[in-house]
């Protein structure tokens, strides 16, 4: 019996395209309905295996645009909404702060309007970032308790987002849950972000840029582990409650470039140490966090939670990926992947 048509907003990108294969496959009697701008970020080939399965729809649209998505989420008669679409890149955000501005905040801001009117008993999820927490020194972890201190344009965006949604729980009663995971990393990653960068850097040659002194810290979780931690929330938390999801997991950006180097020459068949000869420190980026490490005991112990994938395991699978789809990153790259709506979808 379906109870439930649940609205995933950024399915075509990164981590959304995890979350709606999950959900497809793993609850045939829910429908997923996939909405998607399909900015820069967006790639419906992220999607190819599973968009022909009668639990699943995908609609262009824009959650800037208010009249639009009330139309939607009537028509599809959402449920529940599970809120992932975002500009996610920290470099972009310092260069063009106003697009942050009007799809993280805005955007969830009308899409929450949407929402509430429905009247539905289900949940507004919202998708945040431990980057909401500012900068760690060389000691001690973010938990849901930590004040917010964003201190980039993302963060800002994302930070003020979350207010908004613990707002609309407190003005209009809005039944919410909101997570905030560390960095993540896996298979369909936009080659903007480290590690799929040096990666595609590596196959081609190319410099592998360290911002700094290379000795920045982050947390990093396999993609999969934190689509499954967004299941669980979904099904399991409480409503009005935060979640931190973390992978146990902190390098420093040097020591993860390197050990990517080591595996990649392995793979390649290249003379050990000569990926790293790519390594290049560059400028840094301006306001660059220092270090995030999370801490996520209440998702463990409340909701019983752990990542499944180490690092040498989730780096391993990560760069068989990228070696096994070459097609995939070649479009992603040259821009083809663009064109794979209007091809897939304008044409039936
Ligand atoms: P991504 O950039 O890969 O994908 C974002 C998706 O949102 C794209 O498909 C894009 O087309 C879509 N989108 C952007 N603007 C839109 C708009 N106006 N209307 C409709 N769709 C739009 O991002 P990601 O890395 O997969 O991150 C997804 C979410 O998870 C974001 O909210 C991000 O803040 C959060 N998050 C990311 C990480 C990480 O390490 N990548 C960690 C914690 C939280
Ligand atoms: O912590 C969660 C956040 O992780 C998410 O909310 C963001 O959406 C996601 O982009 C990510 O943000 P970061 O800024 O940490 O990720 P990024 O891959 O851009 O950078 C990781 C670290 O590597 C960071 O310290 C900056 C550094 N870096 C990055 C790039 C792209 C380099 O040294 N060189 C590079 O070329």
């Amino acid at each position: 019996m379906s109870t439930k048509t649940i609205l995933i907003t950024g399915g075509a990108g990164f981590i959304g395209s995890h979350v709606v294969r999950r959900f497809v496959v793993q609850y045939p009697d829910y429908n997923i309905v996939n909405l998607d701008v399909l900015t820069y970020a967006g790639n419906l080939e992220n999607l190819r295996d599973i968009e022909g399965k009668p639990n699943y729809t995908f609609i262009k649209a824009d959650i800037r645009n208010q009249s639009e998505i009330v139309k939607i989420l009537h028509e599809y008669r959402i449920s529940d909404i599970i809120h992932l679409a975002a500009e996610s890149h920290v470099d972009r955000s310092i260069a063009n702060p106003n697009a942050f501005v009007e799809t993280n905040v805005m955007g969830t801001v009308f899409l929450m309007n949407a929402f509430k009117d429905l009247k539905t008993s289900g949940v507004f999820f919202h998708i945040s970032t431990d980057e909401v927490y500012g900068s760690l020194g060389e000691t001690g972890y973010f938990t849901e308790s930590t004040a917010y201190d964003p201190r980039s344009p993302y963060s800002a965006s994302k930070a003020s987002s979350d207010h908004f949604v613990r707002a609309y729980g407190n003005s209009y009663g809005l039944n919410f849950l909101i997570s905030n995971c560390s960095n993540n990393y896996g298979p369909n990653q936009f080659p903007e972000k480290l590690i799929p960068l040096v990666i595609n850097n590596i196959q081609y040659r190319k410099a592998l840029p360290i911002y700094g002194d290379g000795q920045y810290t982050r947390d990093w979780l396999y993609v999969e582990d934190h689509a499954e931690a967004i299941d669980v929330i979904f099904h399991k938390g409480k409503h009005g409650e935060t979640y931190n999801i973390g992978g146990d997991n902190e390098l420093k950006n040097i020591e993860l470039v390197r050990a990517i180097c080591a595996e990649m020459d392995v793979r390649l068949s290249r003379e050990k140490g000569s990926s790293e000869e790519l390594i290049t420190y560059v400028k840094d980026r301006p306001g660059h966090d220092r270090r995030y490490a999370i801490d996520s005991s209440k998702l463990k112990n409340e909701l019983g939670w752990k990542p499944q994938h180490d690092f040498s395991e989730g780096i391993k699978l990560t760069i068989d990926w990228y070696l096994e789809n070459s097609r995939w990153l070649a479009h992603v790259t040259s821009g083809e992947y663009q064109t794979y709506y209007e091809e897939q979808y304008l044409k039936r």
